[in-house]
């Protein structure tokens, strides 16, 4: 009996722990990509909990470009002082119906691969190309060529900035753009998407 109140008291604890490990299984860690040889462990939320079925999850994949390596010792009083890697742990916490993937590169052409790569499959693109923006129009061609909707984010408000930051290449071919909100911009971008 004291089991049994144990269980029903523990049971968000329980299903969260289930639902992670069933996540875990349905993902090729390295490229996390939904990996269907083993969603039959998602049976039980397809036929209990749709709406945490793999299949029903939508696919972010976030791009950062140069530098963004560094934020948490890049300018801090410009970037903060958060890493991005202990910033995407707590995303990947707050949206646990969301496969939520992550890149980063300094070297323009393979921002181009990646979008390349996931921009026909992911439900959305959030894209922080760091000083391409302003540069590239490879990028932009990129965007223009894939299907999946981009959303341009920026952690500094640019338009505060030096000029060179005011232009971009990439707004007019993304979804939509976010902009100045520091490290709560990618949030918003990922809420865009549900
Ligand atoms: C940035 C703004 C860009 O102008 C700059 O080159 C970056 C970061 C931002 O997130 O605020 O690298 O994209």
């Amino acid at each position: 009996m004291i089991q049994f109140i144990l269980v029903i008291k523990n049971s968000k604890f329980i299903f969260n722990k289930i639902f992670s490990i069933s996540k875990e299984f349905a993902l090729d860690r390295g490229a996390e990509q939904i990996n269907h040889e083993y969603s039959k462990y998602q049976f039980f939320f397809r036929t209990f909990a749709p709406k945490y079925s793999i299949k029903n999850m939508k696919r972010i994949q976030i791009i950062n470009g140069p530098n963004l390596n560094l934020l948490g010792k890049r300018e801090p009083s410009v970037y903060g002082s958060r890493s991005f890697e202990s910033y995407l742990e707590e995303l990947k916490t707050r949206f646990p119906g969301v496969v939520l993937s992550y890149f980063q590169s300094n070297v323009e052409g393979e921002l181009v691969n990646k979008l390349h790569e996931v921009g026909f499959e992911a439900d959305g693109i959030i894209l922080n190309a760091g000083a391409y923006t302003h540069t590239s129009i490879a990028i932009a061609d990129a965007i223009r060529s894939i299907t999946s909707p981009v959303i341009e984010v920026h952690i500094s408000n640019v338009y505060q900035r030096e000029s060179f930051r005011h232009h971009s290449y990439l707004s007019q071919v993304c979804k939509g753009c976010i902009i100045g909100f520091g490290l709560d911009s990618y949030r918003l971008a990922i809420e865009s998407f549900l």
